[in-house]
């Protein structure tokens, strides 16, 4: 396909739910569809605006989110959701309306590609008659504990989940199965099991579905997935791994980690974030810091401020911590992350489990030490230590439990085994991507699937 042909026909009009961890994956995906020839609109709400400056080639457009501050200080994530897509559906409606009234007949919107947290865009897409297409930043996975709640919830099926035996079922059944517990016993709102109601409604009505995974990673999720809903599924991830050099991060990198790594040894360094939204409590925080003061390894914390609610945290670390650990601890606020992993110093990852880590680990051959917080963070830690076997579940934050786990991640034959795991995933992840694998031909099906519309 020709770019300059392609840019007079076809605008994909992308929506951001402003995170982290979907702001990245959808920005990827943008790069990915412009660089098939697609011409890009980016809308997102004003809050957590990404960096326009970043992506000269896209047009952005803010639209008005009308957030309570009070909802945003207190980091509700649930209530901000909730918020943005009752806040911004006549905003989208308003601003595509005028962007189709001002179309270049060589420049037309051909359809709303919307994260899936942002379900209200397929009721927009439908009510202004262009297609939609869903994309799950999450695994394919969690989609089907979205298909299945409301029920499981209404039959009270949460005791029953919990005293199963699950040793005779499935690898995927069994992780569904103890995800599902335990994010029932989590789901404490009727609005929450609305929320993910009406996602799963988005993804029954849309034109079709992009998941950032890779088919074998999935392949028994993602064939109940095609059961459960109609639309096509491309499955073109890991996004990042096509275009390694896009960087969406809200907060500046701090690029100085990158020479302390360089001067560590290989696979010595256990590298420590809890992504862009997890906190913890002070007195996590500093079980940590001790956890990592005597685990003996070198290290590389991110201490977003925040991660502690209400701080910046560092002035919460005692006061002789860095003179304590010295050379062997770098501390920063927010890392490359991706160039940290890629690099050689990394033998470890202790991570909340958010999707976007965990791709990016396994995509490096890093095995993970994994502490999930929320969402699908249990579900992903789920898939690293009982699926693939390339990470351990770190069972409580208390300095010495996290120095002991360290020890089985970096130094132990356990370990050791877990990297070996983790480098021939890492191998098997890089097939699909190339000329004739599955990501490859998914995405061409789904170049023309937009074309058809
Ligand atoms: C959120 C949810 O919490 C997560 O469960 C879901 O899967 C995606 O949305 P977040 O918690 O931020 O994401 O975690 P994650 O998915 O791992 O995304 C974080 C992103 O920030 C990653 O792309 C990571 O590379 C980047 N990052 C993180 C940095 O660039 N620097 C850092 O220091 C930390």
């Amino acid at each position: 396909m020709e770019k300059q042909e392609q840019q007079k026909v076809s605008r994909l009009v992308f929506v951001l739910i402003p995170f982290q961890g979907h702001i990245n994956p959808m920005l990827q995906l943008a790069t990915i569809l412009y660089a098939k020839g697609f011409s890009i609109t980016i809308i997102h709400p004003q809050f957590n605006s990404p960096n326009s400056s970043n992506h000269p080639e896209f047009t952005f457009i803010p639209i008005s989110d009308n957030l309570p501050k009070s909802q945003v200080s207190a980091g509700d994530l649930f209530g901000i959701v909730s918020a943005l897509n009752k806040n911004c559906e006549g905003p989208l409606t308003e601003c595509i309306q005028e962007m189709l009234k001002a179309e270049d007949p060589h420049d037309r919107i051909s359809c709303i590609v919307y994260d899936s947290t942002m379900y209200f865009s397929q009721s927009v897409a439908d009510h202004l008659k262009l297609p939609g297409i869903c994309v799950r930043t999450s695994p394919a996975a969690t989609m089907l504990a979205f298909a299945v709640f409301p029920r499981l919830h209404e039959q009270g099926y949460i005791s029953f989940l919990e005293s199963m035996s699950l040793d005779r079922v499935s690898d995927l059944l069994s992780l569904m199965l103890k995800e599902l517990a335990a994010s029932m016993k989590k789901i404490t709102t009727d609005g929450m099991l609305e929320l993910r109601a009406a996602v799963a409604d988005s993804v029954k009505k849309c034109s079709a579905l992009i998941v950032n995974t890779v088919d074998f990673l999935e392949q028994e999720a993602l064939t109940k997935v095609q059961e459960l809903f109609s639309a096509s599924a491309f499955t073109i991830g890991p996004f990042h791994k096509l275009v390694p050099t896009i960087s969406g991060s809200l907060l500046k990198e701090d690029t100085n980690c990158i020479s302390w790594l360089n001067k560590q040894a290989p696979k010595s360094v256990i590298y420590v974030s809890f992504g862009s939204i997890a906190s913890i409590d002070e007195k996590e925080l500093l079980e940590t810091a001790w956890g990592l003061a005597n685990c003996e390894q070198p290290f590389l914390w991110v201490v977003r401020p925040g991660l502690v609610r209400g701080s910046n945290c560092l002035e919460l670390l005692p006061i002789n911590f860095q003179d304590s650990v010295g050379e062997r601890g770098c501390i920063v606020e927010w890392a490359p992350q991706k160039e940290v992993l890629a690099n050689d110093a990394v033998g470890g990852f202790w991570s909340h489990c958010g999707w976007n880590s965990t791709l990016e680990s396994i995509c490096e051959g890093v095995p993970m030490l994994c502490k999930p917080f929320f969402g699908d963070q249990n579900l992903n830690m789920r898939y690293v230590c009982d699926v693939w076997n390339v990470g351990l579940e770190l069972e409580e934050f208390e300095g010495g439990t996290i120095k002991n786990a360290i020890k089985r991640l970096m130094v132990d034959t356990e370990g050791k085994e877990m990297r070996k795991k983790a480098i021939h995933l890492k191998e098997k992840v890089e097939l699909p991507l190339k000329e004739g694998g599955s990501c490859y031909n998914s995405l061409n099906d789904l170049v023309k699937k937009i074309l058809s519309f």
